[in-house]
């Protein structure tokens, strides 16, 4: 497994590349997870929430028939994955996360539009997630395209017994 401390080093091309110069990515896709996908995945996974999922989890979460997911590859390199079930007109985020030094450079929002189009041809009506009271960035970033605050599931995580935020967003305009 990855080691998540390695995140913060420079890659030789950074390093390459003078000051002030952007070295920008050969190739981003977007594509569902696949198992073989599990190593890298968990090492964002462990990098990036106090109470991971386990591979056994993500294997079981993936092999649900409710289950989507997608996940980003620049170079060939999986820098944030997304998680989401669809039950009937409402379609749940499970999981979402992005490397820990890719962040901040619209990855994150970038899955979110991508599952939320599959939402909406799926001819979802309504995005749901839950979300910690204290996680900023994420609340942030869910606010930013269109999701607001609905109510608090009190005690929801069992690691601190911290509140969840309810987050939902309507999808007015499914596509035809
Ligand atoms: C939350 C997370 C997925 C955001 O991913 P990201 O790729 O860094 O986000 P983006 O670059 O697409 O940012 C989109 C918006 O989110 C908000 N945001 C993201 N990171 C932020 C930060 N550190 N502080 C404040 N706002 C932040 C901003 O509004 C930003 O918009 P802007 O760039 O126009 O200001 C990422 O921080 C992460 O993986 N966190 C750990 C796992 C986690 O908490 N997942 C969510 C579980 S509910």
């Amino acid at each position: 497994m990855n080691d998540p401390k390695e995140y913060g080093e420079k890659s030789r091309d950074e390093e390459a590349t003078p000051p002030g110069f952007y070295s920008a990515p050969k190739r981003v896709a977007f594509r569902p997870v696949r198992p073989a996908d599990l190593h890298e995945i968990m090492a964002i996974e462990t990098a990036s929430f106090s109470s991971p999922w386990s591979t056994r989890f993500f294997l079981e979460e993936l092999r649900d028939p409710r289950s989507h997911s997608l996940l980003c590859e620049m170079d060939g390199q999986i820098t944030g994955y997304i998680i989401f079930w669809s039950l009937a007109e409402v379609v749940d985020i499970h999981n979402l996360a992005v490397r820990p030094d890719c962040r901040q450079k619209g990855i994150g929002r970038g899955l979110l539009a991508a599952a939320i189009h599959e939402a909406q041809c799926a001819k979802a009506t309504r995005m749901t997630l839950e979300v910690r009271k204290s996680n900023e960035p994420a609340k942030r970033l869910y606010q930013s395209v269109g999701f607001t605050a609905q109510g608090v599931r009190k005690g929801y995580y069992a690691d601190n017994g911290e509140d969840a935020l309810i987050m939902v967003m309507n999808l007015e305009c499914p596509v035809s």
